[in-house]
């Protein structure tokens, strides 16, 4: 018999949340909201028209007040709150909806549309509204906050702990990501490496499905809810 699970690591993308409305990233043309990544993720987009990638995050970060959590969500939040082992939820989305639905144990490794950062101080801050280019920052006071998204060529945040959860766990769960960006994209090989079973959950095989012992594919908000009734009924 399998070693009974206790410690769990899933990692989430795009695709938890496009059944709420969020796009995703790869979607039709590989535009990301009719524009290209490296117009509005990248350090040199921002240098170059930050008036753009502003506006751009502007509009995304508007956009959360009309989604909602859905089905996987919620039982994300549900595993997080019953399951009485280690657990972290590790999401590459910038959209709240896994705190909205109640997840606490929680690192969002590409940042939060609902935050700024300092680019001279580094402290942050929550923010709701526009952010416009040239803002001050409450800490330093220099006009210096950005959205706080992690840009492509930048270190995503919280690795050390994300590396620890992942060497302490049992089972690896990834849900919803198209396996295209490392370092997230590596987990599974990490997990892999370390014996820990590993479970994807997509709408359709990804770009790494055949490094998982187990791949099922289907919408989130079917499959996630199925598979935390299993996780927690097995406890
Ligand atoms: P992608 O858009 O690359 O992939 C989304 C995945 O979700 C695809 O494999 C889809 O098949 C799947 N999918 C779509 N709808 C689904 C549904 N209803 N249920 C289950 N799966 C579904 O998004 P990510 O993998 O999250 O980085 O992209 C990774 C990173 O690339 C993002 O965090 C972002 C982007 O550039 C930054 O912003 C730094």
């Amino acid at each position: 018999m399998a070693d009974p699970i206790r410690n769990i690591v899933i990692l989430t993308g795009a695709g938890i949340s496009a059944e709420s409305g969020v796009a995703t990233f790869r979607g039709p043309g590989g535009l990301w909201e009719g524009h290209r990544v490296e117009d509005v993720c990248t350090p040199q987009a921002l240098r170059r028209d930050p008036e753009l990638v502003h506006r751009f995050y502007d509009e995304r970060r508007a956009k959360l007040a009309s989604v909602q959590p859905n089905p996987a969500h919620s039982a994300l939040a549900r595993l997080d709150a019953e399951w009485s082992g280690g657990l972290l939820i590790v999401t590459q989305n910038v959209d709240d909806l896994h705190e909205r639905a109640g997840a606490k144990r929680l690192i969002h490794m590409h940042g939060a549309l609902r935050s700024a950062l300092c680019a001279m101080c580094g402290a942050r801050q929550g923010w709701e509204t526009a952010l416009p280019p040239g803002t001050d920052c409450t800490g330093c006071g220099e006009a210096m906050l950005r959205p706080d998204i992690v840009f492509f060529g930048e270190i995503p945040y919280q690795m050390d702990a994300i590396a620890a959860a992942l060497d302490a766990a049992d089972l690896f769960v990834s849900i919803g990501t198209s396996g295209a960006v490392y370092p997230a994209a590596g987990f599974v090989q990490e997990a892999r490496r370390s014996g820990v079973r590993t479970l994807e959950l997509n709408l359709e095989p990804s770009e790494g499905s055949h490094w998982f012992d187990e791949s099922r594919q289907g919408p989130a908000g079917v499959l996630v809810p199925q598979w935390v009734d299993e996780v927690l009924g097995g406890e």
